[in-house]
């Protein structure tokens, strides 16, 4: 059995730590075997726009990423097989790291065998992430996202944020967010121990379908989960804001199998106009070329004395 740490951030700084208690606390309950990978060790080029992935993986090919030339392969075949994943990852500007997103642009490119062996080997996977202030609320569904498309049909057991760790290793102080954390092991462990039984053991969440904390307004009373996309009714009850959402909503939501249905059917369908209108689009390209400006760009630099 073997678990794997995604670390985001400095080395030995507070998400790291709470990384490692976690670990420490899932090794006690099932013995697993432990690594941790941290994400700035990777170097990990952004995503280039050529949908080659999407289109490999919706007509027989491979789904694999055209950029084979940084660590993404490396990557993917260390985490493959792993039986759980955790990530811890700071916050930076109210969501993860830029390195945390651009793994996860990437992770859709990761290949049709990674996620077919992800299907039928479910890992057990949970997030954590750790601020520096209250600026913390739009981390949760990203992380979250990472972890999911690291791991398709996984079952995520635990997830938290947390804020005001500002300064390098100072969580070392806070023993509620340690024990947090360690708490957040133990359900890994549990779940790896018991894997038919696993599920979300972490807080509620407003959303019954993600257990996020965000919801959106849809026009009159209807509210969404803007993650999920479960949607319901919101109403005062006893002076209380609640939501009373739609059992088939929750049901479909976007990470169910209707839900997966629908985004490639919507998906399909938006390229299906793009491919009926190929002369039209190519008309206004041509027009929109002559624009009154110039593309301004960067010196080219000497790649000999760039620094990597
Ligand atoms: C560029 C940058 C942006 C940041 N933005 C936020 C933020 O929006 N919200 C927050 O709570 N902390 C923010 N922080 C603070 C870090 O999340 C905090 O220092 C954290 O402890 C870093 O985690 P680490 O020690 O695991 O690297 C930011 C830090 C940096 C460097």
């Amino acid at each position: 059995m073997r678990i794997v740490g995604l670390s985001g951030g400095r080395r030995s700084g507070n998400n790291e730590l709470m990384l490692k208690t976690a670990l420490a606390a899932a090794k006690q309950v099932c013995g697993a075997e432990l690594e941790i990978i941290r994400l700035q060790d990777l170097k990990l080029r952004d995503c280039i726009g050529c949908e080659t992935c999407m289109r490999g993986l919706t007509t027989g090919g491979d789904g694999l990423c055209v950029v084979r030339d940084d660590d993404m392969p490396w990557f993917s075949a260390a985490v493959k097989e792993a039986d759980a994943l955790i990530l811890a990852t700071p916050i930076y500007d109210l969501i993860p790291t830029g390195t945390v997103v651009t793994l996860l642009n990437r992770v859709l490119g990761i290949g049709k065998e990674y996620q077919t062996y992800c299907r039928t080997h479910p890992k057990i996977g949970a997030a954590m992430a750790l601020g520096g202030s209250d600026w913390i609320n739009l981390t949760e569904p990203l992380m979250d996202l990472t972890v999911r498309n690291l791991s398709k049909g996984s079952v995520i057991v635990d997830k938290f944020v947390v804020g005001h760790n500002p300064a390098p290793s100072m969580v070392v102080l806070d023993e509620a967010v340690l024990e947090r954390a360690a708490l957040l092991g133990r359900r890994v462990g549990e779940a790896l121990m018991d894997r038919e039984h696993a599920g979300f053991a972490g807080d509620s969440g407003v959303c019954p379908a993600c257990h996020c904390n965000l919801l959106e307004p849809r026009g009159g009373a209807r509210v969404g989960c803007p993650y999920c996309d479960a949607e319901g009714t919101a109403v005062i009850r006893d002076g209380s804001l609640v939501v009373e959402w739609d059992a088939d909503k929750v049901r479909d939501n976007r990470f169910g199998p209707a839900g997966d249905a629908h985004h490639r059917a919507d998906i399909a369908a938006s390229h299906k106009k793009a491919g009926e209108n190929r002369e039209r689009i190519r008309q206004r390209v041509q027009e929109l070329e002559d624009f009154d400006g110039v593309f301004v760009q960067p010196p080219k630099r000497d790649p000999s004395t760039t620094k990597e």
